[in-house]
């Protein structure tokens, strides 16, 4: 079989066992993703077309049988694969990546009024947010002011928190850590429509989470439930971690990126010293692997045969580029974001032409409930794609946060 000049350097990347330096890993990474992201709008289209169901949209994670899970946009997971190819278009200008995100980034509008939900930024400000950010189209500016007074209706100001799920028998007002990530929405809805009441929400909400979700270590809970009528704190447990005790590891990354962003929207240090003792946490943690990549729960690692979750490491990566640039320690955390990135890129990668065209393998979803154990999954490769930017831009000697515009090659 002829193999294609330009798949050459990934091809081999994904053979040889000698490592590639972190230098060097970032436009071979994105040739890869390149390459894989079309594999993955075949793959999304061939399955779309099979099920026949018009209301699937986007690719998730695949199942047991190797077989590709499609998403409606009401999933929290619908909006990334939008985002993915954003990112392609954002690094390499070429507009072939922006008319594949239009469909995928049209099929989330219809969201942003959906207040049955707290993953609104997951959703909208990863898909819609992306595409306004780069192509500053109006009717987007719209959605995403639209959504964010869809998801302020989920603040209570008793608790000072948005609500995360309502179907939840056991809890009142439960609020995960996860939740932080969506207030970069409301940010952005105050910038864009002046209207302040969307940063009070975020801010409130990020000092409510300081004051009740981190335990002395910096680790957090993954939930805490709320007494709606007093704001009392009635629980402090996990959904998605190995006991309510435990320091879930992709918890652990929301909170670190969550924390770093509302440092960059507030200036306040106390949001910056909160990512510092976070990333502390975490890349301190005795249970973390050499390669960094953490085990799906920082106290289920010392358990045998516990599958790794590189979502968390991706979106960690993400992270600490971010915060490399309002701390101190900036080299470290660029050394341990460079580290991550050659790690996932060496030995997390698909192998070119599998997976169904997803990026990573080996992140887990939902190991108590038993559901994507060890399997790709959408959202480790959005955060890997922007920690990658993110890696570039720095190199580039450009603002980590693009706040808009197409990376100079
Ligand atoms: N709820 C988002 C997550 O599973 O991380």
């Amino acid at each position: 079989m002829r193999i294609k000049q330009q798949l050459l350097p990934f091809l081999l990347a994904g053979c040889l066992t000698t490592s590639v330096q972190s230098q060097d890993i970032n436009s071979r990474a994105f040739q890869f993703a390149e390459h894989q992201t079309k594999l993955l709008l075949t793959e999304t289209a061939a399955a779309k077309k099979e099920l026949n169901k018009p209301k699937l949209l986007s690719p998730r994670t695949l199942d047991k049988n190797g077989k590709l899970v499609l998403v409606s946009s009401k999933d929290w997971c619908s909006g990334f694969f939008a985002g993915n190819l954003l990112f392609l278009y954002e690094y390499t200008g070429d507009k072939f990546w922006l008319e594949q995100s239009e469909p995928f980034v049209a099929g989330m509008e219809g969201e942003k009024t959906d207040g049955g939900t707290h993953d609104m930024g997951f959703k909208l400000y990863n898909s819609v947010g992306n595409a306004y950010r780069l192509t500053h189209q109006l009717k987007y500016k719209d959605d995403i002011v639209q959504a964010a007074k869809t998801l302020i209706t989920r603040f209570n100001p008793v608790v000072g928190c948005i609500k995360s799920w309502d179907s939840r028998k056991e809890w009142k007002f439960p609020v995960i850590i996860d939740n932080m990530m969506n207030l970069e929405l409301l940010f952005e809805a105050t910038r864009l429509s002046g209207d302040s009441s969307f940063y009070k929400v975020a801010v409130t909400h990020a000092n409510t989470t300081l004051k009740n979700h981190f335990r002395p270590d910096n680790s957090s809970y993954h939930v805490i439930d709320y007494d709606p009528e007093t704001g009392k704190v009635l629980h402090k447990q996990t959904h998605q971690g190995f006991a309510d005790s435990s320091a879930w590891a992709r918890g652990q990354a929301w909170g670190l990126y969550g924390y770093t962003m509302c440092y960059r929207e507030t200036h306040n240090k106390i949001y910056l010293q909160q990512a510092e003792k976070i990333a502390k946490y975490i890349f301190s943690n005795p249970q973390m692997p050499a390669d960094l990549v953490p085990y799906w729960d920082y106290d289920a690692a010392k358990l045998s045969g516990q599958p790794r979750d590189a979502s968390a490491a991706a979106i960690a990566a993400s992270a600490l580029y971010e915060l490399s640039t309002y701390s101190k320690n900036a080299k470290s955390y660029r050394k341990e974001a460079d580290k991550i990135l050659t790690s996932l890129y060496n030995n997390y990668q698909a192998q070119a032409d599998s997976a169904r065209g997803f990026l990573l393998l080996h992140s887990t979803g939902h190991k108590p409930a038993h559901s994507e154990i060890d399997v790709p999954i959408i959202y480790a490769d959005y955060y890997y794609l922007e920690a990658l930017l993110r890696q570039r831009r720095i190199a580039n000697r450009e603002p980590v946060i693009n706040t808009g515009g197409l990376l100079k090659n």
